[in-house]
Formats: structure tokens, sequence, C-alpha cells
């Protein structure tokens, strides 16, 4: 094993095929409390304790990209004491997990509509993202006020600007482009992507980037998806064959 090799001490994984980039849709925060008569609140809170789990066993693996969808451009529309809970839980996992991610190398990263999140959080956002910027392991990423067809739209735009100025021929317009303009410009697409909670849809995620992703859909709800299953299904995912449109031979 050479240093640039990931560390999967503990566990059965092999070093040469650890995923580059892992996408989680973090689904099951309501019905984890409903199942225990609570308020959904709670069962965002210990979502937020399921999320210091699985951002540390990236970092363990070595996994260098974790995105996580953390709220959606569609969840603007939830009761307005569930949008400020959960505002109020992000601020208050950026302001705890601070020192965590300096002295583990973490670059905190966020994608999405930053701008419509409410002030306080966003600087304490800003603040951590520039205190973390030199970090060169597990890059964080967490998508925030995050929707596939906005973003798509946005480079869209981006890109029609940018034509129209004369800067772009439209003839050399390419893949590598377009992902260039997309939030996750500088970052490999997720080699996979994990849904909780048993639902068997994209909800507005990635559109573009899991064109050839490797999905895994588990009826665990997320507050209660731990270490063991998420290097479980590391696990299943080494022993997949990706043939990115091609035959396997
Ligand atoms: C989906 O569960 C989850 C969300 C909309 C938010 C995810 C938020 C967290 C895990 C906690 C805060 C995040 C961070 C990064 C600290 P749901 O409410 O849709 O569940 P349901 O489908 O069972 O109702």
């Amino acid at each position: 094993m050479n240093s640039n090799t990931p560390s999967v001490v503990g566990t059965d994984l092999n070093p040469e095929k650890i995923p580059a980039h892992v996408a989680i849709i973090m689904d099951g925060n309501g019905r984890w409390a409903k199942k225990r008569l609570l308020n959904r609140i709670k069962g965002h809170e210990k979502g937020s304790e399921a999320v210091r789990t699985i951002v540390r066993t990236c970092r363990e693996i070595e996994i260098p990209f974790l995105t996580l969808y953390a709220f959606s451009t569609e969840n603007w529309q939830r009761p307005k004491s569930e949008v400020t809970a959960l505002m109020s839980l992000l601020k208050n996992f950026l302001e705890s997990e601070k020192t965590e991610m300096l002295s583990n190398n973490i670059r905190l990263n966020a994608i999405g509509q930053i701008e419509r999140l409410p002030e306080d959080v966003r600087q304490t956002l800003h603040k951590t993202m520039d205190l973390t910027k030199n970090n060169d392991g597990l890059r964080l990423n967490l998508a925030l006020s995050y929707g596939g067809r906005s973003e798509i739209l946005r480079m869209v735009k981006q890109i029609a600007k940018k034509v129209k100025e004369g800067h772009i021929d439209p003839d050399s317009i390419t893949s590598e482009l377009v992902s260039e303009h997309l939030y996750t410009g500088d970052m490999p697409d997720p080699d996979l992507l994990i849904r909780t909670s048993g639902e068997v849809r994209i909800s507005n995620f990635l559109l573009w980037q899991i064109a050839y992703t490797e999905i895994y859909i588990t009826d665990t709800l997320w507050p209660d998806f731990g270490k063991d299953e998420f290097v479980q299904i590391l696990k299943d995912y080494q022993g997949r064959e990706r043939r990115f449109g091609r035959t396997g031979s």
C-alpha cells in the first residue's frame, strides 16, 4: 500500500476501490420521529448526529468527496417552524464541528442557492468555508437550498451569456464545459449515490452529475444510518462492475 492508498483499517474494504465521491439523500427523519410519537424536529436532530457519524467515517476511510442533500429548493415549502429548526440545526452543526473539521483536515463546501439562507446561517457557513479552505482531506459538500434543475438553469444562463459576449463558440460546448459551470465544477461526479428510507427517486439531486453513478437504496431511516451499514454499502459498491455504457469485456 503506498501513501496515496486510502486507509480502510477496521473494515474489509478494498483500499484500491474506494469511491472518490459519495452523495447521500438523507431521508426519513420525519418518519423516524413519527414512529416514536415525537415531533419531526427530533428526527432532524437525530439526523444531525448521523451526519456527524458519516462524516467521521468518510474521513477515516479517506473518501475524498462527500455530498449531503441537507436542504432542497422544495424544502422551503415546509412549515416555517420546521425550516427554522433545520436552519438552526445547520448553524449548530457548523459551529460544533468547526474544531473537528480543522483538526481533521476537512474542507467545507456548499452547493445551492446559498443567498437564500438566513443571514446568520450564511455568515457561519462562509466563515467555516473560509477557515477550512486550505484543508486538502475530505471535502464535505453540503447541498443547501439545492435543486438540480435550478443548477442546470444557472449553468445554461452562464454559458448563454458567455456565448452572447463572444467568449464561447456554441460549437465548442462540451460535456466538460457544462460540468465546469455547475456548482460541482471542480469535483468528480459521484461514484455512489445512497438514499435512505426506501424511496426510489432522485428528488432533483445532482441531475447532470449522476449519469453513471451507482445507486443504492436502503430502507433504513436516516437517523438510524450508521457506520456499519455505510461500510456494507461500500462493500456492495466495490463488488459492482461499472461499465459506463460499455460492455463488460
Ligand atoms: C429528509 O427527511 C431530511 C431533510 C429534509 C433534511 C436533512 C437534514 C438533516 C439530516 C439534519 C441537518 C443537516 C445537517 C447537515 C446538520 P424528511 O423530513 O423528509 O423525512 P420524512 O420523509 O420521513 O418525512
